[in-house]
């Protein structure tokens, strides 16, 4: 992993994203205060973020490295006309590691190509976002004991969420059964289901979770990405397809767990917060120790 980008999920091999969920549970149990000393990492967000920059901020600051970035690209040279890749450019001679959040699919691909120092894929549009699905696989091998033949529900906009796209791609190789529940408009995309189908893996797509809610491990829940649509109308049509509340998770298997990459907007009823199913607060928690995994290996400090 030493001096790699990690653009999409796959330029990691399964064997190192074990490597980095058992990272990811020493340095939740003993973090290796000191290890970034003398580090510098750009955090570089030309989209909003919370928990993605908030949590690499906070996993560099807390084993002593510095941050540097914007999380707000009006407040830096773009607005003056400067190209992305004039920005890498510079950017990359300033610090260590780029971690990089962009609205175009390929952008951080492109910033991989031009920049002296690695990349860190945080989002590119509907494509990819692997510091995400690391840190969702972190979550299900700590509530589930394992990864192999999981049962998972992925439940929403499966057309436009980057989350469940890179999940998908890493998931596969676990024997893991995939339930696709969406709105008709917002099916997972035929490439992803290719790519199962060439696996001989199974799938099971349908329009109601109630159809599949009883035999699942993990739901993972998504937002309607508003941002994605370009017709303001699909997205109404969309926005509601899906209220999870309590009363639904009554005759769910007791190991389920709840998971949602965040941020929500209706998609999981504030009751649900306090059923011992839902997990996805600790699951943004944990996006603190993965993703000083993912940084400290990258930076051969392992
Ligand atoms: N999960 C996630 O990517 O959240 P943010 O958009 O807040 O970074």
């Amino acid at each position: 992993m030493k001096n790699k980008s990690l653009v999409s999920i796959n330029d990691f091999t399964q064997e190192e994203h074990l490597k980095l969920i058992d990272l990811a549970f020493q340095f939740e149990k003993e973090p290796p205060l000191d290890k970034l000393r003398n580090k510098v990492v750009a955090t570089l967000f030309f989209e909003p973020s919370t928990r993605t920059r908030l949590s690499f901020e906070s996993a560099v600051t807390r084993l002593g490295g510095r941050v540097i970035g914007f999380s707000d690209a009006s407040s830096s040279s773009v607005t003056k006309g400067e190209t992305l890749k004039d920005t890498i450019k510079i950017v990359s001679s300033y610090c260590d590691l780029i971690v990089m959040r962009h609205p175009l699919e390929g952008a951080a691909r492109f910033a991989s190509e031009i920049s002296n120092v690695p990349i860190i894929n945080a989002g590119d549009g509907a494509n990819q976002h692997p510091s995400q699905t690391l840190l969702d696989m972190f979550s299900i091998k700590k509530t589930q004991g394992k990864l192999e033949n999981i049962n998972l529900m992925m439940v929403g906009d499966l057309k436009y969420g980057r989350t469940v796209h890179s999940l998908l791609m890493a998931m596969n190789k676990f024997n893991t059964t995939f339930y696709f529940i969406s709105p008709p408009e917002l099916k997972m995309p035929d490439e992803y289901k290719m790519l199962l189908a060439q696996r001989g893996m199974k799938y099971y797509e349908h329009t109601d979770m109630a159809e599949y809610i009883d035999k699942v491990d993990i739901m993972y829940m998504t937002r309607v990405q508003k941002e994605r649509f370009s017709d303001p109308i699909e997205y109404e049509k969309t926005k509601n397809a899906y209220i999870l509340n309590n009363e639904m998770l009554r005759n769910t298997k007791d190991n389920l767990k709840v998971l949602h990459p965040l941020p929500r907007v209706n998609e999981i009823d504030v009751d649900v917060d306090d059923n011992h199913k839902a997990y996805y607060f600790d699951q943004a928690r944990n996006g603190v120790f993965m993703r000083q995994a993912i940084i400290c290996s990258i930076l051969g400090l392992i």
